[in-house]
């Protein structure tokens, strides 16, 4: 049984990618470990965010995590801002963190670039992330492939700190799956399936109609060799198309260029659309039956005092390894 710790930002509804990259593998994860989901507002306001929506998806996106199969009884899920932990070890270790370091960070970079005015909390987003995870003793973190810079910056600092002041830091291994871990745009498929493209036709979210989710399959670009086969290089649209498939029926890569030798493009992205919309329709139904539950507040309600009691131990240890305080007579 390990310590199992993940977050998602609430800036929208989540993506097919946010879900084949990492929140199918939380539900995994959760039948024989102890695990900590969530909802991480405090990183989403790095960017502007309107207030009101913000509330919006931080409900929706608790909703989602329940409907995609967490289970609250097993897990503990939780608002990130009502554990005030988290912000508290996020500038402690921001204290030890170099500037140089959180400049490398080629999120900080992307989302950074050509901007005019970035906020100081773009920049120091790394070092919060460190306290989320290591506030639970949290020894294995499911995410996809763009956070694996992130969690090694978190096991540099959770080393740095346990050398400079005492070792009281797990220090926490990433999960990235092997099919999954990038879903890439449907329209550039050399770029990353993210929910802040331009282009509306480039994902999919987990609660876009199901007739909209074909047509975007439909028109996902391509090539013209009409081969199905997985080859991330040369033919990026289908193997992402593949990838998709494959985890959303269970067929493996090699059963799937088996299963549509010969075959078209067309039959092909009708079969990736129907094995989506039935991965996303009891996702939907059960998200539907659950946004307006006073349930949901108890769950939440819930999670934050579980959340609480095991962070602010964390908390206490590093305030004392540290020296903040005072020490108690
Ligand atoms: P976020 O909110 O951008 O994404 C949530 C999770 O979804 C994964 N993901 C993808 N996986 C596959 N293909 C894609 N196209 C795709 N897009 C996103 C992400 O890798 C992530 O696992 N910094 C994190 C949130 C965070 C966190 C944490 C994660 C804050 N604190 C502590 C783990 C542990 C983020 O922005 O994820």
């Amino acid at each position: 049984m390990s310590i199992i710790f993940s977050g998602i930002q609430p800036t929208g509804v989540p993506t097919l990618g946010n879900y084949l990259g990492a929140l199918k593998n939380f539900t995994l994860l959760q039948e024989n470990n102890e695990c900590y989901f969530c909802i991480v507002d405090q990183h989403a306001i790095t960017v502007p965010q309107d207030p009101k929506a913000l509330r919006e998806n931080t409900r929706r996106l608790a909703a989602l995590y329940i409907a995609c199969g967490i289970d609250p009884e097993r897990s503990v899920l939780f608002v990130q801002s009502e554990v005030p932990a988290h912000a508290q070890l996020g500038w402690m270790l921001q204290c030890v963190s170099y500037i140089g370091e959180l400049e490398r960070m080629t999120q900080y970079k992307d989302k950074s670039k050509g901007k005019e005015a970035v906020s100081a909390g773009l920049l120091t987003y790394p070092p919060l992330m460190a306290a989320d995870i290591l506030l639970y003793g949290t020894e294995i973190v499911p995410v996809g492939e763009d956070q694996k810079q992130h969690l090694e910056l978190t096991r540099d600092l959770a080393e740095r700190f346990n050398k400079r002041y005492k070792e009281i830091f797990a220090v926490p291994e990433p999960y990235i799956p092997e099919v999954g871990a990038r879903i890439m745009s449907l329209v550039e498929p050399t770029k990353k399936m993210s929910k802040s493209d331009d282009n509306t036709k480039s994902f999919i979210l987990l609660l876009d109609d199901l007739k909209q989710v074909e047509k975007k399959i439909k028109s996902a670009t391509t090539d013209s060799d009409n081969a199905i086969r997985y080859d991330k290089e040369n033919k990026p649209g289908i193997s992402n198309l593949m990838s998709i498939l494959s985890l959303c029926s269970g067929q493996s890569l090699e059963q799937i260029e088996k299963d549509f030798e010969g075959q078209g493009y067309g039959a092909f992205k009708q079969t990736v659309a129907n094995a989506v919309a039935e991965t996303l329709k009891p996702i939907q139904d059960r998200y539907n039956a659950l946004i307006d539950s006073d349930y949901l507040d108890e769950v939440l309600d819930k999670g934050a005092e579980k959340a609480n009691q095991t962070a602010q131990k964390m908390l206490k240890k590093a305030e004392n390894a540290m020296g903040l305080g005072r020490k108690k007579r």
